[in-house]
Formats: structure tokens, sequence, C-alpha cells
């Protein structure tokens, strides 16, 4: 099936399939055709450029999208999508003045939606969540990474990552799994981590690695959750497993996180809420993407990560909406985009780079994804008619989709 878009009023970040990220300066361009068009075959971008250059060829459909903008579609690098029931009620303690530690120290947070998890079937927990997921593809997520977490125990984390697998296998999203088995310790093990953590180790990574159920390996490295000594030993046995970390540090406290994680060849350090000169450096030195989650941010009120600082010392960035029950329920891209813009500083080019490319580096799959690229996947946003790409972050609340277009198809046609 071929399908050809004629009119495209801009075509954005349209690349060579060789660029995997964007970093430091480079952010503040995203490469862009203007009056394009845009030739699909199959599930691939097969030929793009300016209408003037258009050699008239036989397609199967013809789309006129004069006055739209097309780009790829969202690459969300951190989610814990799949979930059962909601957290609305610490949402409405929080209100009520609580911290969202003082929440979690009584038993609620993670150990809450744990406990949620561990009563729901895996059908039941697969239904809520591929509801999630294909609204987010409404919203424009095309590439997705989902974490298990919420199981804490071994037969329930590994529920959560075959519903993740489902998902995978169910959904025309691209999606990648990662095993954050230490997330939190379980209640039972309050008084003996040790024992977790060889739970984890001993029991639980072998069985993921035999069912083949994860392709990352995560650890929540925090006060009060996983110290260094804890995450160092985790990343060890998974990387052994051949997991890749993608961790989550730096969310209240910075005490060598990002350090450990470059030191693990992680593909990504995300959070850095908190961060310092220590940071900086290893991470200049270092092949490992920091990513930021302006959406919990936003949601917790804490401190956004410091993007300018991050970009402006050279460094890539991406941004993703880390959608889980507790500290970011909302899983919506386009927010994410303008939450970046109004409240960390960043452009709308650099904006949209942090959410398609680099988003797409921080899964492992910039190669297929997350640019504009002869051989990629066409994975695309078709938006509403606009003035600009600028529109995008500015209507913020607003969906700017008009429609999508996963793998070669629009959407429409998976959810009728
Ligand atoms: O990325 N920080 C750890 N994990 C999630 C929140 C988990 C929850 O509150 O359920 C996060 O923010
Ligand atoms: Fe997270």
């Amino acid at each position: 099936m071929d399908t050809l878009f004629t009119n495209i009023k801009e075509l954005l970040q349209t690349r060579s399939a060789s660029e995997v990220k964007v970093m430091g300066k480079s952010m503040r361009e995203l490469p862009h055709i203007k009056n394009a068009f845009l030739r699909i075959r199959g599930e691939n971008i097969l030929d793009f450029g300016a209408m003037a250059d258009l050699v008239i060829q036989k397609s199967d459909a013809v789309v006129d999208v004069t006055g739209k903008i097309i780009l790829p579609s969202w690459c969300d690098s951190h989610s814990h999508v799949v979930y059962a029931g909601d957290r609305s009620q610490e949402f409405v303690d929080r209100l009520n003045g609580l911290s969202y530690e003082e929440i979690a120290a009584n038993g609620g947070g993670i150990l809450n939606s744990a406990q949620t998890l561990q009563n729901t079937s895996e059908s039941a927990l697969y239904e809520q969540s591929i509801q999630r997921v294909n609204e987010l593809i409404k919203l424009g997520t095309g590439a997705l990474e989902i974490k298990s977490g919420y199981g804490l125990s071994t037969e329930a984390e590994l529920k959560m990552l075959r519903v993740i697998k489902t998902i995978r296998e169910k959904s025309p999203l691209k999606v990648k799994a990662t095993f954050l088995g230490a997330h939190a310790i379980p209640e039972k093990y309050k008084t003996n981590k040790s024992a977790y953590i060889d739970l984890i180790i001993n029991t639980m990574l072998p069985e993921v690695h035999h069912q083949e159920l994860a392709d990352f390996i995560d650890v929540f490295c925090e006060k009060g959750y996983f110290s260094l000594e804890d995450t160092e030993q985790i990343l060890e046995a998974a990387t052994r497993y051949g997991l890749v970390p993608k961790i989550h540090v730096n969310q209240f406290n910075a005490f060598g996180g990002v350090g450990l994680g470059v030191k693990y060849k992680a593909l990504s350090v995300d959070h850095l809420e908190v961060f310092n000169e220590e940071d900086l450096k290893v991470l200049k030195n270092s092949d490992t993407i920091p990513v930021a989650l302006p959406g919990c941010s936003f949601f917790l009120g804490i401190p956004y990560t410091p993007a300018r600082k991050l970009i402006d010392a050279g460094l890539p960035l991406a941004i993703a909406s880390d959608m889980n029950p507790g500290s970011a329920p909302s899983g919506n891209m386009n927010f994410i985009v303008s939450l970046a813009c109004i409240k960390m500083k960043m452009t709308p080019e650099e904006a949209i780079n942090a959410a398609t490319l680099n988003g797409a580096y921080a899964m492992d799959i910039s190669k297929q994804y997350g640019s504009i690229s002869k051989g990629k996947k066409a994975n695309l946003i078709i938006t509403k008619e606009m003035t600009s790409y600028h529109q995008i972050p500015y209507l913020y609340g607003n969906t700017p989709i008009h429609k999508v277009m996963l793998h070669g198809k629009f959407v429409d046609s998976y959810f009728i």
C-alpha cells in the first residue's frame, strides 16, 4: 500500500536516518521542508521533498493535507502506563496538605498501587491498561516504553510484564519493556531490604530473562528506596542478563546515581529534578541520555529538571511523560512539550527534538523511529491546520492532532 501526502504546510524533523540523537546547540535546529510531499510504502517512509520536486507516480491513496503540518509521532521513553485502579484519593490528600513522601511513608504511593495490582487479574489489568494506551495513541504517541514495578512480588511483576508483552503484540504502537522490580520495598521486606534485593536478583531476574519479558532494567535510586549500593548490585546482575539500564535518579536527592548509571552504560538517566555539577561532568563524557519528566514536576509541584543547564552544556535531552497513577497521571505528550517550553524554557525546536528523535534514542529505537527519514517507520502526526509548529506548545492543553498514522496505517482503522 502506497500513500502519498501532498501540500504539507511544514514537514518537520526531516533528517538522514543515520542521525540518532541531537545534542546541545543542535537541539535548536528542527530541519523542515515547507510545502512538502511525503510518500509511504507499506510500514516505511519511502521518499519526501518539496512539492515542486514531486514526480508523479501511481499511489493507492493521495491525501491532500493543505494547511496541516506532519511530524514524527511522539516517542515517550518513560511510562508506567500498566497499573490497576487509580490514586485519586492520594491526589486529594495532597491537596489537603500531605506531601507525596508522607503519603508513601504511610503505606500509600507505590505500595498502594502494588496492593491493588496484586488483587487484579491479568485480563482486567490488560483491559485497564490498553484503554490508556489507546488514548495515548490518539494523542500522538507512536512509541512507548512501559515499566513494571507495581507488582513487587515475582508473580505480580511477571503478570505486569506479560501485560506489557500483550500490549506490544496487539497494539499498533512500538513498545519497549522495562523491568522495575526495584521500585519500592514491599511491606513484607520492610525490615529486610536485602532479602527483597536477593529475590529480585536470584528469582525475578532469571525468570524475566528466561521468558524474554524485558529490554531494560530500572531501579528507583532514591533515599528511602534503593541506595547506590543496592542499585549497583541490581545493575550488575541485570547487565549480566543483557538488560540495559534506564534508571530513576535524582528525583528528590542527588547522591551519585547519575555517575553509577554512566558506569553501567545506562541508556538513560531519568528525572534529574535535583542536579549538580558532578552529574553534569559525568554525563558529558558518556552516551547516556538525560530524560526530563516535566509532568511529574507539574503534578507534584517539585522543581523542574534544569533543561537549560543541560542543553547549554552541550548535552542531549529527551522529555517523557512518566505516566503513572501517583506522580504523573497524564501521558499527553502534547502537554509535555508545552510544559518543556513554558516551565523549562526550552524552545519549540528543542522540545520537539526532545520528544521525537531523542525520545527514540532513550528507547534505543532511533534508527527506526523519531524522524522523517527514508526507510524509517511511518509513525506520523498530521496536525490540525495551524499557522506554524510553534502552535503545538503554544496552544497548551489543546490537542494539535488531526490524524495519526502508525506503521503506515491511519490509527482510526485500528479503533473502528
Ligand atoms: O517516576 N519515582 C518513582 N516512580 C514514579 C512514581 C511512582 C508512583 O508514585 O506511583 C515516578 O515518578
Ligand atoms: Fe517513573
